[in-house]
């Protein structure tokens, strides 16, 4: 669908880090109004390109980039060359102050009128009412970020990244950096409209995201990378999924799931709700036992990660009793609940869980620091033995276990932390959206270690916006609504079809 004329166009584009080639010069041209998808496994240097088109990050030389008639060497490609142009760049976890206004989240912004200092709350407001008209976001500029549903959040980010100052040119190119990544299912299709839309304006749109099902449904041209070279760019028309699995991992996929367990391996109850009332949550009662995975379905705000938190000690219980291998528990803190045997995995990992100035090897054994530490001090030699282990079993790309957390990829970074947690060899695993922007080749092997540590014994409890997942992974689902539970779902019911009905009727109904 891509006009002659292209958007922007990218031509030998290479970055090389201390641990090696992120980028190895790739090319491809984006089509004025195309949505053109940037696929690839975690690490195969999605996020590495699009720092380099915004001049965050500079490339290697050699490369170029043209903007209508304009070309410049990637070397000397600045970010306000790329905002001149008509750049313009959402990026992976954008920054959200999500204690702030929707208008102050617009403000801190690139470029937002400003002349005099400071602007007046009333001129701001009305201001960032009219962008966010432009752009169909239904949300008010003085409303608190925090309380928007994620969609809105991330609405308000790409609007943000298209307000135009007075005399700046147009937008000739948006490039968003896995914008679905932390978006629940029923949210995707709202964003999706907004970038068809943005397109449909002649923007030229680079879509990163690895929802392979959302970029065939959305794109109309795609580039794959691998280890950072270029392995097809050709028009979206009529690809599969099977072929873009095979573009991105480089052989078939075996098995993506896991096999259910059996019921008659069920073990004992490891821990339990009675009558349980805690911040969003109502009345709530279930077990879950060595061995099995207890899935949770429900919309964003039905009370999933307290669930969750409820079990960690970050989430206060006012009424009922919550038990834990067999004894009746009132945690406060999370260090009596990891006492317990107790692992969670949060959401959001790169606020919650991840210490970006030390390397891999310390993040992996931030949970697990006792085994490591006699008299004090930590025994390196079996630490970093043991990470390599865990590196190996996660196959996390990172170019050695003293690597800087920062400077691996998004998907990389989520391995770690999730590796971490089961290093503990935890009783009770609590996983909330464990997969999040890993990538599908590493599903499939994060799908394995999970699988193996409840082969160990373990009870998990699983939290996942991704009903297919959900579906394929557990042994039983409960659907929570508004912090209660409607139904329990087994056996047969197990598909996404039946639990997306679920999960929406269960809307319906408080309506
Ligand atoms: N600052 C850095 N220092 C060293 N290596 C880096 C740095 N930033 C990125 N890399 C490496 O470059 C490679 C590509 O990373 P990049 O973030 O571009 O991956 P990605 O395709 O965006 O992955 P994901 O899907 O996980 O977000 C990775 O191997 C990463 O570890
Ligand atoms: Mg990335």
């Amino acid at each position: 669908m891509s006009s002659p004329e292209p958007a922007l166009v990218v031509r030998n584009i290479s970055k090389t880090f201390a641990g090696g080639k992120a980028l190895d010069s790739v090319s491809f041209e984006v089509g004025r109004g195309s949505i053109h998808a940037l696929l690839g496994a975690n690490g195969s240097g999605k996020s590495t390109l699009v720092k380099s088109l915004a001049g965050v990050q500079p490339a290697d030389s050699g490369g170029f980039v043209t903007v209508g008639a304009e070309t410049t060497s990637i070397e000397s490609l600045t970010p306000a060359w790329a905002r001149k142009h008509g750049l313009r760049f959402v990026h992976q976890n954008p920054g959200i102050f999500s204690d702030m206004t929707v208008a102050d989240n617009m403000r801190m912004g690139v470029g937002f009128p400003n002349r005099f200092g400071s602007v007046s709350r009333a001129a701001l407001n009305k201001q960032v009412t009219g962008v966010l008209e432009q752009f169909e976001v239904e949300v008010l500029p003085t409303a608190i970020m925090g309380d928007l549903r994620v969609a809105d959040q991330t609405m308000v980010a790409i609007a943000r990244a298209l307000q135009r100052d007075e005399g700046e040119r147009e937008i000739s190119a948006l490039v968003l950096d896995e914008p679905t990544a932390s978006l629940p299912e029923e949210e995707v299709e709202i964003l999706l409209a907004a970038i068809k839309r943005a397109a449909r304006s002649g923007v030229g749109i680079i879509y990163i995201s690895h929802r392979l099902e959302e970029v065939r449904s959305i794109s109309d041209a795609l580039t794959v990378l691998r280890d950072g070279r270029e392995i097809i760019t050709r028009s979206a028309e009529g690809i599969t999924e099977r072929e873009l699995i095979a573009y991105i991992v480089g052989q078939p996929l075996s098995q993506m799931g896991a096999q259910r367990v059996s019921k008659a391996e069920r073990g004992h109850v490891v821990a339990q709700m009675d009558g349980v009332w805690a911040g969003p949550l109502k009345d709530v009662s279930f077990d879950v036992r060595a061995g099995e995975i207890l899935g949770i379905a429900g919309l964003l705000g039905s009370g999933r990660s307290e669930l969750l938190k409820t079990f960690f000690g970050s989430q206060a219980v006012a009424r009922g009793r919550v038990v834990i291998a067999g004894e009746e528990v009132e945690l406060s803190r999370p260090i009596e609940a990891m006492n317990r045997g107790v692992a969670l995995v949060p959401e959001n990992r790169d606020v919650d869980a991840s210490f970006s100035d030390l390397s891999v090897r310390e993040n992996l054994s931030a949970a697990t620091v006792s085994r490591f530490s006699r008299f004090g001090w930590i025994r390196g030699a079996y630490e970093s033995a043991e990470a390599r282990h865990s590196m190996t079993d996660f196959s996390i790309k990172a170019h050695s276990d003293s690597a800087l957390m920062s400077s691996l990829s998004g998907g990389n970074r989520q391995k770690v932390i999730l590796a971490r947690w089961m290093r503990r060899h935890p009783k009770l695993l609590l996983l909330d959206e464990p997969t999040q922007g890993v990538d599908i080749g590493a599903r499939a092997d994060a799908y394995q270690i999970i699988r193996r540590a409840v082969d160990d014994g373990a009870a998990t409890i699983l939290v996942s916006s991704d009903l297919e997942e959900l579906a394929e992974m557990s042994d039983r689902v409960l659907i929570l609504s508004n912090g209660r539970i409607t139904a329990e779902v087994t056996g047969d019911g197990l598909n996404r079809h039946h639990l997306t009905e679920l999960v929406f009727m269960a809307r319906e109904e408080l309506k």
